[in-house]
């Protein structure tokens, strides 16, 4: 599975921690690599890797991914707006943690939108 601004990464740890082959992602360096070492020094085997939304040559090439997961990522309208571009692209379901963003409404009104847990939502 995949995780788009992964930031601290929890849902990609707590999904490795599971079981799955996770690549976890985001555009800063810092996070990657502190993602990285919270992995290391908990014994949880994850990839992390830098990768923007709008450069996912990486993520494309190793799609249909199974899974998609993202958390409080619709802060700016930008964000939505390249996200509703990539996510069709990576295959697989879509699950997102939404706290409420301004931006949300708009991009979830563009996905059949299923509420699994509160505040988060499977895109299909
Ligand atoms: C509000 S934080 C959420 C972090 C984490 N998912 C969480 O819930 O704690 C948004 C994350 O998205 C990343 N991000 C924003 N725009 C991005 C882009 N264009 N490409 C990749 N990552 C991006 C940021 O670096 C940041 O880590």
């Amino acid at each position: 599975m995949l995780e788009l601004g992964a930031g601290l990464g929890l849902p990609s740890l707590a999904a490795a921690l599971r079981g799955a082959d996770v690549l976890a992602t985001d555009w800063a360096d810092e996070a990657v690599e502190l993602l990285r070492d919270n992995a290391q020094r908990n014994g949880i085997t994850v990839r992390a890797a830098r990768v923007r939304w709008d450069e996912p040559a990486r993520l494309l090439a190793a799609a249909p991914w199974d899974l998609v997961l993202l958390a409080d990522v619709l802060y700016e309208q930008r964000n939505a707006d390249r996200l509703l571009e990539l996510l069709p692209q990576l295959g697989g379901e879509a699950l997102i943690a939404e706290p409420g963003r301004p931006f949300a409404k708009r991009f979830l009104a563009h996905w059949d939108v299923e509420e699994v847990a509160d505040r988060v939502y499977r895109l299909r």
